[in-house]
């Protein structure tokens, strides 16, 4: 019978660019949204960035833009990279939408209405040259506990001391330098308590959760009462106000699981059909998708959201441990915080998702990406197990096609066809590795008949045509049965096989009846083998963008240090690009100011005479009389420039300019140099 399902993924934050960590999550529920479509369910796989809270409106801030301009920019940068993964949605929103702050507003009113909502005083730190409240990663101090310097607002990673971050010794605002003011806010909280029994039921009914997690949540949180949860943030901050409560906005973990609601409701609208069909209704299946760290949210909170606005409630909440690289965590300095894009720029993102399936299970252990490992499973799997299948057949089989009949293969398509049950089990339960293990066996037994039956030896003999269509037939159709298999986890290479043996795959059920008398067409390279050198040149990439950046990021913070505001520059834009040749015909020189003296028939001007060492001397008249007394002048080197024309002026030839900076009137800045220069010598 066909179900219908609706799967989510976490939505990525806007701030940040999708990394391999990301990618083992959006894969993960990738190939499970595809084996359900070729199943031939009703499944659509939702998404959204994430896109509210202070990081993105400082960002926008910073870079001197709006939110919505960088949340567009995003946008499209993690569409861009998710495809180039063959990760595929069915929408992908933006928690920043109409329809996302429309379920905000309904659930929030349900959440009013069933009295869960109250406010009360909270002190917090307020950064007051950048005007608004810190949250804890913005902030830094010294341990209340243990003294240790340089932590941040709500725990001390020395010590493992959890607090507040008002307790923290000298905090300082990591965003100014500054050190915040406390102050003291309204702030709304949902009291979950009144939710314990419910998410006690449906947390431990063994159905909705790994048996792991469902231990974790009864442990950590719902052994005790459970706090309620503060969802409101003071202004500024980038989210959506509260309706009923001025001046406060939607904590982001408060709207981003609505993100998922509001989603939809964009496929429902393009689809002609009704939200309710999919979050009302007890004929859909939600499943969410999410990494261990965020668990709280989606099995406590969310549930509790969703029961108290009669929304459905999650079948299945499917959580996953992280990505290390070689066995560690991910890191910038070594060059293993892989980028989309650079892993994409190096490698063959379809080896990454083989990979991936080969090692993830249904539990929430960590997955280690060993980067030798990965070389030598893709090529020892795909290249050499699965697709060598074809490329040792179907070039011997592009004139005449397949047999018109199957041939006796000693009933290894047969055996296949029914392995596919406990393939397809396995899928169903995220078992990724073993459907990986089992198909993999389905490719030895086929390499195995390839190997007997030698396509290449019977092509020399031409008496043997007949023996070797009915050999290439058995061995495409083995290879298709696999390629349907693996379909969910490589939907480009089913393309593709689908291209050369001229039938679509298009259902599961496709492994179960073979092709016959079928035209095929000429064999194109279908998979590369993966070198260890592309492997290094990626991680050196990665590296030297991670270096640069690190680099930016220092220049940023030391120009936050001086806190040079961008005015001047804005009243006077840069001047176009010129040629180190146009610069080089201006002749600038140290120069000596001799004499100084008032003009007295003109208002702004000093009379200066320079010295440019020797006899070398000049007349110029400069503007700067608001600014400086010509006594102070006298003896100070300046910055000339020596080449100019000459122009005759009413009180004398002015034979050159000084060099300043500034608007003009009392605010004119002669340009100095360093002593030891010396007048005369040219200033490049
Ligand atoms: O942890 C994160 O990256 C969050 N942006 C995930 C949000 S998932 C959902 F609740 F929206
Ligand atoms: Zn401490």
């Amino acid at each position: 019978m066909s179900r219908r399902i609706l799967v989510t993924a976490a939505l990525p934050y806007a701030n940040g660019h999708i990394h391999i960590g990301h990618l083992m999550e959006y894969v993960q529920t990738d190939i499970w949204v595809r084996f359900q479509k070729l199943r031939g369910h009703q499944c659509i796989y939702i998404c959204a960035d994430d896109t509210h809270g202070t990081p993105i409106m400082l960002r926008a801030r910073r870079e001197g833009r709006s939110e919505t301009s960088l949340l567009a920019e995003m946008h499209e940068s993690h569409l861009r990279d998710f495809t180039s993964f063959q990760v595929e949605f069915d929408n992908y929103g933006s928690t920043n939408s109409p329809e996302s702050q429309q379920v905000c507003e309904q659930i929030w009113a349900a959440v009013r209405a069933a009295g869960l909502v109250v406010e009360r005083d909270v002190e917090q730190l307020f950064d007051a040259s950048e005007g608004i409240f810190l949250a804890d990663r913005f902030v830094r101090g010294k341990c209340p506990k243990c003294g240790a310097p340089d932590q941040y607002g709500d725990n001390c990673d020395v010590c493992g001391h959890t607090y507040v971050a008002t307790e923290l010794i000298d905090p300082v605002s990591t965003i100014s330098g500054e050190t915040p003011e406390i102050r003291t806010t309204k702030q709304l909280f949902v009291r979950i308590e009144e939710l314990h029994a419910f998410l006690d039921e449906w947390t431990q009914s063994g159905d909705h959760l790994q048996p792991e997690m469902a231990n974790y949540l009864k442990g950590q949180f719902l052994s005790e009462e459970l706090r309620d949860w503060d969802v409101s943030r003071p202004a500024p901050y980038f989210g959506f106000p509260i309706p009923d409560s001025p001046g406060n906005y939607w904590y982001v973990w408060f709207d981003a699981p609505i993100g998922y609601i509001g989603s939809t409701a964009q496929y429902a609208a393009r689809h002609g059909q009704s939200l309710d069909e999919w979050w009302r209704s007890d004929d859909t299946e939600i499943h969410h998708f999410i990494g261990k760290d965020i668990t709280y949210f989606h099995t406590l909170f969310w549930p509790a959201m969703l029961k108290t606005a009669g929304l459905s409630l999650p079948k299945k909440v499917h959580i996953h441990g992280f990505l290390k690289v070689n066995g560690r965590k991910m890191s910038k300095r070594d060059g293993t915080f892989v980028l989309a894009s650079t892993f994409a720029g190096h490698l063959d993102p379809a080896a990454f998702r083989y990979y991936l399936a080969s090692k993830l299970g249904p539990g929430v252990d960590d997955l280690d990406l060993n980067l030798k490992e990965f070389v030598a499973k893709v090529n020892s799997d795909l290249v050499g197990k699965v697709v060598n299948l074809a490329s040792r057949s179907a070039k011997f089989v592009a004139a005449t096609g397949l047999s018109a009949n199957y041939p006796d293969d000693g009933g290894l398509f047969q055996k296949a066809a029914e392995q596919g049950a406990a393939i397809a089990e396995a899928y169903e339960k995220c078992d990724y590795n073993q459907a990986m293990r089992l198909i993999m066996e389905l490719a030895d037994a086929a390499n195995a008949y390839v190997d007997r039956t030698a396509p290449w030896t019977l092509k020399k003999e031409p008496d043997k045509a007949d023996e070797l269509q009915d050999a290439c037939t058995v061995a495409l159709n083995l290879f298709r049965q696999i390629v349907v298999y693996l379909t969910p986890v490589m939907p480009r290479l089913a393309e593709q096989v689908g291209e050369l043996l001229t039938v679509e795959i298009a259902h599961w059920d496709d492994a179960q009846t073979p092709l016959v008398g079928t035209p095929v067409a000429k064999f194109k390279h279908l998979m590369q083998r993966v070198t260890e050198e592309s492997v290094e040149k990626m991680i050196e990439d990665q590296k030297q963008q991670a270096e640069q950046e690190a680099a930016a990021q220092q220049a940023r913070d030391a120009a936050q240090a001086y806190n040079d505001s961008d005015q001047p520059l804005r009243e006077e834009a840069l001047a176009e690009t010129c040629t180190i040749e146009d610069f080089m015909k201006v002749d600038l020189r140290v120069a000596r100011v001799i004499q100084a003296e008032h003009v007295p028939e003109a208002n702004k001007l000093l009379k200066l005479t320079l010295s440019l060492g020797g006899d070398e001397q000049r007349q110029v008249f400069a503007g700067i009389k608001a600014a400086y007394e010509p006594d102070k002048l006298v003896g100070r080197l300046v910055v000339m420039v020596a080449n100019l024309e000459p122009r005759q002026m009413r009180f004398g030839l002015s034979e050159g300019m000084v060099t300043a900076a500034g608007p003009g009137k009392a605010e004119v800045y002669l340009l100095g140099v360093d002593s030891g220069a010396k007048p005369g010598q040219r200033v490049h």
